[in-house]
């Protein structure tokens, strides 16, 4: 299945179910970063977004050999604590197969790689360990190359990086094609940003404005309303002239804020403030919790959530839309006392009927604390690369693949 992105050249990537797979060395990008402490995986689920792509490759006759990053450790050094091996034996359960894991150094990898038989899968170790990963060099780029016949980039959340293993190798592999998991999330984000069924609403929420500025600006100009949560809705609520009390806010920040809302505003689009807010003076809930109107906030009251009149009407602005794009929280949800308006927003995008897409961290820990990932219409496994497409920057992952098209 081509990725259907209407008049782009990611329409026209080839994809791995293109193939005839049988007896073809495969060396499959994934994006297994998953959380480990002690050994122990916290959450499977971007091992459990490879299987698709890695069963059709082993169900096709293919000789598979899967890659990732674990982490950021220090290049050119073997780190224990970020190993593969742990991502390998949780992968071989999930496959119901066994799963080498090679951590042979690069110049070994050919005879290591040599006996992966027609329907057997293994592993290489953590690529973060060789030097040029990140640095995109050619020789081990072209030395990842050497091992296969096609080369599948299957690796959204890291689709971001210009990396040998996610960019420089579709250089120089015989044939380079998306695996089904990058194709499912260019295709679920080009329909929510590319020909949206409007009107398309965009929830932002999170610590800082700082680190969504480029997320927030680019939105505001496709989006028909935009609900900024979190801190970052504190500071567009100082630039409106309300006193934040003690509430994370960026300073440095308001007249960006207020060019933002005022620009939307102008071109008739909604950007919502609260009406009323929840406030302490403690995040931890040890001190009394109150509900305020946005103009009664006392100077030692931290903003922490949104208000219940606040979630109704976001409510209601998200149930009337044809899509939304959530990316972070609304409050404090880890705590019960913050928990209401992120939880509120959540049920809503579950409820609605519109094409819904969330992503980022944060925001999937959110909707599954609240149990809303079965109703929304697709969750990203991207972090950065999630805000990165948001931003419409070009995503070096996916233009080493267009660079390849004729
Ligand atoms: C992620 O977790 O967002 C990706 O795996 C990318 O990881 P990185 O930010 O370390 O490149």
């Amino acid at each position: 299945m081509p990725v259907h992105l209407e008049g782009t050249s990611a329409s026209r990537i080839p994809s791995l179910r293109d193939f005839d797979l049988e007896g073809r060395r495969l060396l499959i990008r994934e994006d297994l970063n998953v959380p480990i402490k002690d050994g122990v995986i916290g959450s499977d689920a971007r091992i459990r977004a490879a299987l698709p792509g890695l069963r059709h490759a082993l169900e096709a006759g293919g000789r598979v050999l899967a890659m990732s990053h674990l982490g950021r450790p220090k290049p050119g050094r073997f780190d224990p604590a970020l190993s593969m091996a742990p991502v390998a034996v949780r992968l071989g359960e999930l496959l119901d197969r066994s799963v080498r894991l090679i951590d042979a150094g690069v110049e070994d990898w050919p005879r290591t790689c040599a006996d992966i038989e027609a329907g057997q899968i293994a592993l290489l170790e953590n690529l973060r360990f060789l030097p040029g990963e990140v640095e995109n060099d050619d020789a081990l780029s072209s030395a990842m190359a050497g091992l296969c016949d096609i080369y599948v980039m299957d690796a959204f959340g890291s689709a971001h990086r210009a990396h040998a293993s996610t960019c420089g190798v579709a250089r120089f592999a015989p044939c380079a094609c998306a695996g089904p998991l990058l194709e499912a999330e260019l295709e679920a984000l080009g329909r929510a940003l590319a020909k949206p069924d409007r009107p398309l609403v965009a929830v932002v929420g999170g610590a800082k404005v700082s680190t969504k500025l480029g997320v927030l600006e680019s939105l505001a100009e496709k989006v028909d309303g935009l609900i900024p949560g979190g801190g970052i809705a504190n500071t567009f609520i100082a630039a409106a002239g309300f006193d934040v009390g003690a509430s994370l806010m960026e300073p440095d920040l308001v007249d960006r804020a207020l060019r933002i809302r005022r620009a939307m505003i102008e071109s008739g689009k909604d950007i919502p403030l609260p009406v009323d807010v929840v406030v302490s003076t403690s995040v931890d809930g040890s001190a009394p919790v109150e509900v305020r109107a946005l103009d009664a906030i006392a100077p030692d009251e931290m903003i922490l959530d949104i208000g219940p009149q606040t979630a109704r009407a976001y409510g209601a602005l998200i149930e009337g839309a044809g899509t939304v794009v959530w990316n972070g929280p609304l409050g404090v949800f880890e705590r019960t006392a913050f928990a209401a308006g992120t939880c509120e927003i959540a049920k809503a995008i579950a409820r609605s009927s519109a094409f819904s897409i969330a992503g980022g961290g944060d925001t999937l820990a959110a909707a599954s604390a609240f149990e809303v990932v079965d109703d929304l219409s697709y969750l990203s496994t991207g972090g950065g690369a999630f805000l990165e497409f948001l931003e419409g920057r070009t995503l070096p992952g996916v233009s080493a693949l267009e660079a390849r098209l004729p």
